[in-house]
């Protein structure tokens, strides 16, 4: 069977996609930044490895990937990712702030998608998917609130469709995923879909990535999104 790499597998949108690919069979190797209390990954059935990964640290990142030489990863999945400080404005951006939310949503993704191109090269599938948002896309944006969730997601999706053209990515399918607006910690009780809708649906919209889709942007359900 196929081997899934989640970072932020201990809860929300990372948990439900390692219950999903768990309960198929796959190998899982889930990451969070505490396995000594990872919750209810903890309790899930199947081959799942838990390891710890603080995304942002990039000495942590060298290492597990060295931890894993010789594993082939047939999709690696970008997953851990930030809100920051919510509907920031003029004066009161802050900065500081924003440079966390960077380190976490757009150095990490492209950081750990560098370590472990290699054990994806080895794979099977060959896929690096990292969670996006629509709120990264500048043509949909209309508010004028949320800089730093929204230009850290856009400088995701920049930096991974300019790796889906360097060598360094090996020849990696890339893709970029909005999973909808989806009831976690992040989206709250209020948003549009469940975590299993959007994890069933994202996960046949990566089943179905081809090397023709590298560097593309889509919603969960496999349509295209505007940049
Ligand atoms: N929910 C939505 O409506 C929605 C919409 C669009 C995009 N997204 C994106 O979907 C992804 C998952 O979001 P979610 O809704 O599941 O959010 P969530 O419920 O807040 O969970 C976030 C996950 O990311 C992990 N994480 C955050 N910073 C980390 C770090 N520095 N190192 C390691 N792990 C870290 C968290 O770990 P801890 O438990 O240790 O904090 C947690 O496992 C994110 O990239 C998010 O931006 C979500």
């Amino acid at each position: 069977m196929p081997t899934v790499m989640i970072t932020g597998a201990n809860r929300g949108l990372g948990l439900e996609f390692t219950k999903q690919y768990a309960a198929d069979g796959w190998t899982v190797i889930a990451t969070c930044r505490d396995p000594f209390a990872p919750g209810e990954l903890a309790t899930i059935e199947g081959d799942i490895q838990v390891h710890g990964l603080e995304v942002a640290n990039h000495p942590q990142v060298d290492k597990l990937a060295n931890d894993l030489r010789g594993t082939a990863i047939d999709v690696l999945l970008n997953n851990a990712g930030m809100f920051g400080p919510r509907g920031v404005v003029d004066e009161s951006v802050d900065f500081a702030a924003w440079e966390e939310v960077q380190r976490v949503n757009v150095f990490a993704p492209l950081k750990i998608a560098t370590a472990f191109a290699g054990h994806v090269a080895a794979s099977d599938e060959k896929k690096i998917v990292c969670i996006s948002s629509i709120m990264a896309s500048i043509e949909c944006t209309t508010a004028g609130s949320e800089y730093i969730y929204r230009s850290t997601k856009t400088a995701l999706n920049m930096a991974m469709r300019v790796f889906a053209n360097d060598p360094a990515s090996q020849g990696a399918t890339i893709a970029m995923f909005h999973p909808g607006w989806v009831q976690t910690d992040m989206g709250g009780t209020g948003a549009d879909i469940d975590a299993v809708t959007s994890i069933t649906n994202l996960r046949r919209s990566i089943a179905g990535l081809t090397s023709a889709d590298s560097g593309k942007f889509f919603n969960y359900d496999g349509t295209s999104l505007p940049w």
